[in-house]
């Protein structure tokens, strides 16, 4: 049976041979058996152009092999050494403003640039080469983060390389100016040349233009990692991944990158200032799983405790490290790994945790990152296995980009806004939510949530229509299937492309003055959006009560074929004060109408997450719990329950049937 991947960073070139061995023997102690090895070192191992010194590395593989510990072995590309950028100082990453950035620091480098594309195949030739039939190579960690530093370079390689992009993509600029609408401002263009990077500019550059900017360089970073997997394919039949930051990163559109890696593995780094940061843990999980198709993927970074990020680095209090991971798991994750093994003493990283703190073993981090090997040891049942859900939330890195555009209908327009509103609510009921592409088939779903589909191509707006006439139950919030693929608008009044399904369309925003609520006829209240809905069929379930659209329909519902497609026309929000929690009952509503089960008399805070055979209980909260109707064996303990799990305040409760 296969166990759980748990490990971390581990970069030994920061500290002398004998530490290693202590290094070694800690990492048995607490049950690691996969570390990423070298994601940093190429100055250390090319100290000079064509120079090189594996010595350190074969010894520390040979070391780790001999203790049954596996190698993710990194290609060191995300950190270019001096030598290389003082030799071509051209590779520099230019921004937005033109500054050409200076080194000291890792990424920097413009990911298009030939010279570092050669680079980097160079040095990672050489490292498949050399352990590419390692017994103890298990996977491989293509750089580290694209896109974390250097997500778009406005240097002439980088311009050059997105004209050659568009030119491939649009065939002759006719069709370019076609999609992109140059009309407007006479902004056409006779020939690719003559289009220019977006970097700082007067305000209102082409939205569209700024759209396939952003695509573009999503590619150009696919681009070097599809010319180092080829490499290593040469060398190796381990698998090979890169990390993803889900959901935190906007410019990296992972379902583009999906395709690319064997193994989807991701960075997630609680956002601990929060007052329920395991929400947000909760999404980023989903949305990792996701994007691995709805298969199993491994959190290849978090952190044990602090980072060194955050405006203030909050450290993870008792027994939170244990339920973030074990979250991870109940979601999808069969591998948990940690920035990093042993705390840096130097560099710009020694405030960060670790699983080995400066502390050494006598702390309650090292206690816990020990507990929880033990703890992964007998969770294989929930290795490769599925996680049960019924809800789909739409999400598209397309749609969030447009719609964070400049000069939009309200600055209070946020894609993670309303995406965070509506998931936060499901998760307080209990509702485990697979999120998923627009255009993805969504028949297995009992209901589909779109709360924030500003674009929406043509075709998702069918296959929105599809679904709902198929049996299923869909909720849209405002603002959404208003411009296509382009940011060019749909024609036919606002989210007409959704007409046929919602039954209305859209005369006019009214987007609210800041602070403002409104009220509707059901009790609720509403923030930040108003607009005049028209219906065409579908039937008002609320109204807004007053503001500019008092009288007009605020909540609509729409019967076509077997299912059901909500509508709602402003922010309801979740427990916005004493009187309503507007968005809770409406979710409840179209979930009822769905036939979407939820536990009963299980309090917000207790997470309740259903993989494969096992049902997850972590208990966020500091009051003792009891989830009602479950039995089962708790696989941590052993311990039996016939009638309802206490799951007591911070715990977490693993139950096989
Ligand atoms: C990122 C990087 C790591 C490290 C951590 C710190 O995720 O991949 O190398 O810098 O952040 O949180």
């Amino acid at each position: 049976m296969q166990t759980i991947r748990y490990g971390g960073d581990y970069n030994p070139e920061q500290w002398p041979e004998e530490v290693w061995h202590e290094d070694v023997r800690l990492m048995r102690e607490a049950g690691v058996n996969l570390v990423s090895l070298g994601i940093f070192n190429w100055g250390v191992v090319e100290p000079a152009p064509g120079e090189y010194d594996w010595d350190g590395l074969d010894r520390i593989i040979a070391l780790l092999h001999a203790n049954g510990i596996g190698v993710d072995l990194g290609t060191p590309t995300s950190a270019p050494p001096s030598w290389l950028r003082r030799a071509h100082p051209e590779i520099r990453l230019v921004d937005a403003d033109g500054r050409a950035l200076a080194s000291g620091s890792r990424h920097g480098v413009c990911p298009s640039h030939p010279v570092y594309a050669e680079a980097c195949a160079s040095i990672v030739e050489q490292l498949a080469a050399r352990y590419g039939s390692h017994p103890a190579v298990r996977m491989w960690h293509l750089h580290n983060e694209y896109g974390w530093a250097n997500v778009q370079c406005y240097c002439e390689a980088s311009a050059a390389a997105f004209r050659g992009w568009l030119a491939e993509k649009y065939g002759d600029a006719d069709r370019l100016n076609e999609a992109w609408g140059t009309a407007f401002w006479g902004l056409v263009y006779r020939s690719f040349d003559e289009v220019e990077a977006p970097a700082a500019a007067p305000p209102g550059v082409n939205p569209a233009l700024q759209l396939d900017w952003r695509r573009f360089s999503v590619d150009a970073h696919i681009a070097n990692y599809r010319m180092q997997r080829a490499i290593i394919a040469r060398y190796s039949e381990a698998p090979a991944t890169t990390n993803f930051m889900v959901p935190n990163c906007k410019d990296m559109d992972y379902f583009r990158w999906a395709p690319e890696v064997d193994v989807v593995s991701n960075n997630h780094y609680l956002i601990a200032e929060r007052a329920e940061p395991e929400i947000e843990l909760a999404m980023s999980a989903d949305l990792t799983r996701a994007v691995a198709g709805g298969g199993p993927w491994m959190v290849m970074e978090h952190s044990t405790s602090a980072v060194n990020w955050q405006p203030r680095n909050i450290a993870k209090t008792p027994g939170q490290m244990r339920r973030n991971s074990l979250a991870h798991v109940a979601r999808g994750a069969d591998g948990l790994m940690f920035f990093q093994w042993r705390a840096s003493r130097a560099g710009a990283e020694k405030f960060h945790s670790a699983m080995l703190p400066h502390g050494g073993t006598d702390t309650r981090v090292w206690r816990d990152v020990v507990a929880l090997g033990s703890d992964l040891e007998r969770l294989s049942p929930a290795v490769g296995a599925a996680v049960a859900a019924e809800v789909a939330v739409l999400w598209d890195w397309e749609s969030w980009w447009a719609l964070e555009l400049e000069w939009r209908p309200s600055v209070e327009l946020g894609f993670r806004e309303r995406i965070e509103a509506y998931y936060g609510s499901l998760w307080r009921q209990h509702v485990t939510v697979d999120f998923a592409h627009p255009e993805a088939d969504l028949g297995r779903y009992k209901a589909v949530v779109a709360p924030s589909s500003y674009l929406l191509t043509a075709e998702a707006a069918k296959n929105l229509r599809g679904y709902v006439e198929g049996g299923g139950h869909l909720l849209v919030s405002y603002f959404s299937g208003i411009v296509d693929e382009h940011d060019t608008v749909h024609p036919g009044g606002h989210a007409a492309v959704l007409r046929d399904v919602l039954g209305l369309w859209v005369e006019e925003f009214h987007p609210l003055r800041e602070g403002a609520r409104l009220a509707l006829t059901s009790g609720a209240t509403g923030r930040i959006w108003s607009e005049h809905v028209r219906l065409d069929g579908a039937e008002a379930v609320a109204a807004f009560a007053d503001g500019p659209d008092a009288g007009r329909p605020a909540v609509t519902r729409h019967r076509v074929g077997a299912g059901t497609a909500w509508y709602v026309a402003t922010a309801l929000d979740d427990a916005v004060d004493d009187r309503a929690a507007g968005l809770r009952e409406l979710l409840a509503a179209v979930l009822d109408g769905a036939g979407v089960e939820r536990p009963a008399g299980v309090p917000d805070r207790v997470e309740h997450v259903r993989r494969g055979p096992l049902s997850f209980l972590i208990n966020h909260s500091d009051q003792d719990a009891t989830v009602p109707g479950l039995r089962g064996t708790d696989v941590l303990t052993g311990d039996a329950h016939e009638h309802g799990v206490p799951v007591p305040a911070g715990e977490v409760v693993i139950l096989t049937d």
